[in-house]
């Protein structure tokens, strides 16, 4: 399903199929393959950035890309940006909290003027599930998901499948628990959808009330007890507690919450010995994770997700704008 060596992303045939989207609005869209090409494009992005050159290509010179956020962020806008200009092209940042939104725009009304400043692509987080592809629908330009709501986050998933990739050799057959509020959790989401479809066994780790109604129509198991949950695990990857998403009380209190679900140095010990620690950030210190663990020197990828972030968004943003760009092949 998935090499174990990535290949060249010019290994795959030419033309129009290569990858047929027009938006990247979630991972429920794709296939295995579309995945495995993403992560094979972004394999030689991330070369190119560690040689330090500030650009290095010229690929998507004069066109122009949005960064349209209406929910803060720090490393996903950031890295878009970075992604954007190592490729040549103008980033334009919208500062949601000086947007027209805020004086009572409609959603719709905000996607017609971004289409009418003709974007070449408009990468959009938003605090609505599915207000992405509701934009995605109005605009004539292709639209990047950089979360929408609880819904999902690809770009957060690929970078986190590239990251799987590179420390365990392959992304199929590991043992992947994914902890914490996963029911407020698009990364999770976006997470489940592509690490399942990739072959690999899911586990969701959470107390009850942080779970999803009907999570195991997703093909992952359920734990609710930490210990049980990581077990053996291959992968722990532990979310943040989305305080801004809960409208009640979801749990007793933060120091319990770490009693009970906080990734310790010594309930590492019962994952695999080589088990990597991920964490998409921001991080919430001394509830879901430990620092001794976050900083963890051989264990933790937490960086490496951050690093990787650039090379999959530059892949994304490359692929997408290839049809505008008349690339060969792709019509
Ligand atoms: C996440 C997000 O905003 O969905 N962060 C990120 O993009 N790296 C997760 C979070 O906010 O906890």
């Amino acid at each position: 399903m998935n090499s174990h060596i990535p290949r060249p992303a010019s290994d795959y045939p030419p033309g129009g199929d290569a990858f047929p989207h027009r938006h990247l609005i979630g991972i429920a869209q794709l296939t295995p393959w579309e995945i495995s090409y993403i992560l094979d494009a972004a394999e030689q992005w991330v070369e190119m950035n560690r040689s330090g050159a500030a650009k290095h290509d010229d690929a998507l010179a004069g066109l122009t890309i949005i960064n349209a956020f209406f929910e803060n962020s720090t490393r996903t806008l950031l890295s878009f940006e970075i992604a954007g200009k190592r490729l040549g092209a103008d980033v334009v940042n919208m500062n949601a909290a000086q947007s027209s939104l805020k004086k009572g725009e409609t959603l719709i009304d905000t996607a017609m003027t971004l289409n009418a400043m003709r974007a070449d692509a408009i990468v959009i987080r938003h605090a609505s599930s599915g207000a992405v592809q509701l934009i995605a629908d109005k605009v004539d330009c292709p639209v990047l998901n950089a979360g929408d709501g609880r819904h999902e986050h690809p770009t957060q998933a690929l970078l986190d499948a590239l990251t799987i990739r590179r420390n365990k050799g392959r992304v199929e057959g590991l043992t992947i628990a994914i902890c914490g509020d996963v029911l407020h959790s698009r990364v999770a989401r976006s997470n489940i959808l592509a690490l399942t479809l990739l072959g690999n066994e899911v586990r969701v780790v959470a107390p009850a009330t942080l779970l999803p109604p009907a999570i195991e129509r997703m093909h992952v198991q359920v734990f609710t007890d930490m210990d049980e949950g990581i077990k053996g695990a291959d992968v722990v990857m532990m979310l943040r507690l989305q305080n801004e998403r809960m409208d009640g009380a979801y749990l007793p209190s933060a120091r319990e919450y770490h009693e009970l679900y906080g990734l310790t140095p010594k309930r590492l010990e019962l994952a695999k010995e080589d088990a990597i620690i991920m964490h998409p950030g921001p991080m919430n210190r001394g509830v879901e994770i430990d620092s001794i663990v976050a900083d963890h020197p051989t264990r933790s990828v937490v960086t490496q997700q951050v690093e990787m972030g650039v090379a999959v968004r530059m892949a994304c943003l490359d692929i997408l704008t290839r049809r505008k760009r008349k690339v060969s092949g792709w019509n």
